[in-house]
């Protein structure tokens, strides 16, 4: 009688078994699996080149992003970021990896170095992506602009914790966030509408540098502006950002790439050509 029951459960076992060696043959050999961002994982950063034909570049290509800012210089040609945002209605969507807002109707534009570009979307990692000589900042906001030719420009709003204080910004969208964790592909309209003009500190200073998408296909020249100031969120903000995948909190951030012969140079109102920046904040708890 026990040895029957035995070979009951060793049947489900087996069964269970096959199952699963199934799925994970059908997962691996999928040529649209999507990635991930957990090391040594199949669909791991470091296999993203190898996943579909036209993501090589994320290996093969030489202005890859995030990288860490340490070397800058200082240049005052840059010229200050025009905001010329508008409110508009938008939505916010859980894209499986992140959570991104888009605009449904107009939102303004921006000008860099004397170039109107729109606004597609913005988009959060946690934590940062960028690092500012080896400091990485609890999260990191994503704001995809494009030109009348399709180039695209993404300024980068880097967020710590450490002072205590919430973001508005975050706080209006929290609520949005956490009805769509565990959501994939799910949207929701925002109530009224999201205006994106205090996004972007004016007072601050920015590092622009030459990269790419930091998700694949990783396509390169992007112009990118990281917001030199770090803005401040609350350890509840970040959570609502963290549980897209709401069962397990799983950062999403590309780990740093090679800078190989590129330079990133500093913008900051008055700063003088030669002169250092504003020494980096002190690093936050993640
Ligand atoms: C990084 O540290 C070096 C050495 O202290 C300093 O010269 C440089 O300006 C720092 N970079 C940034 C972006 O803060
Ligand atoms: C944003 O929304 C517009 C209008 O609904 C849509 O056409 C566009 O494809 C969306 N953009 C992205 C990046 O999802
Ligand atoms: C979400 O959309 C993607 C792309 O269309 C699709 O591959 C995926 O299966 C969808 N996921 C869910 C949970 O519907
Ligand atoms: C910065 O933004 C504030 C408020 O949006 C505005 O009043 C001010 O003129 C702006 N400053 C610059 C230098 O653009």
């Amino acid at each position: 009688m026990p040895r029957r029951r035995n070979n009951v459960a060793l049947a489900i076992v087996l069964v269970v078994f096959a199952f699963c060696a199934r799925y994970a043959s059908a997962v691996g050999s999928t040529p649209h699996s999507t990635f991930s961002y957990k090391e040594g994982d199949p669909t791991g950063p470091e296999k993203w080149a190898t996943l579909q034909k036209d993501w090589a570049i994320c290996d093969s290509g030489t202005k890859q992003s995030p990288i860490d800012v340490a070397k800058v210089e200082v240049s005052k040609d840059l010229g200050p970021l025009e905001q010329n945002y508008k409110a508009g209605a938008a939505v916010v969507q859980n894209r499986g990896h992140d959570f991104m807002l888009n605009w449904t109707g107009g939102n303004g534009d921006l000008t860099i170095e004397g170039k109107k570009y729109t606004l597609l979307q913005v988009h959060w990692h946690a934590p940062s992506e960028h690092t500012v000589n080896g400091t990485r900042f609890d999260a990191e906001m994503h704001m995809v602009h494009e030109d009348s030719t399709k180039s695209k420009a993404v300024v980068a709003v880097l967020f710590s914790t450490k002072a205590g204080k919430p973001s508005k910004l975050l706080g209006d969208l929290k609520p949005y966030f956490e009805r769509l964790a565990g959501k994939q592909n799910a949207t929701e309209e925002v109530k009224g509408t999201v205006d994106p003009t205090a996004w972007i500190d004016n007072a601050s200073g920015y590092y622009r540098y030459e990269g790419s998408f930091t998700t694949p296909p990783c396509t390169e020249g992007v112009l990118w502006s990281i917001m030199s100031k770090v803005a401040d969120a609350s350890k509840d903000e970040i959570d609502s950002i963290d549980r897209v995948k709401k069962s397990s909190v799983e950062p999403n951030a590309r780990p740093a790439q090679t800078i190989n012969s590129r330079v990133v140079r500093y913008y900051k109102a008055g700063a003088t050509e030669g002169s250092a920046p504003a020494p980096a904040p002190a690093p936050g708890p993640t």
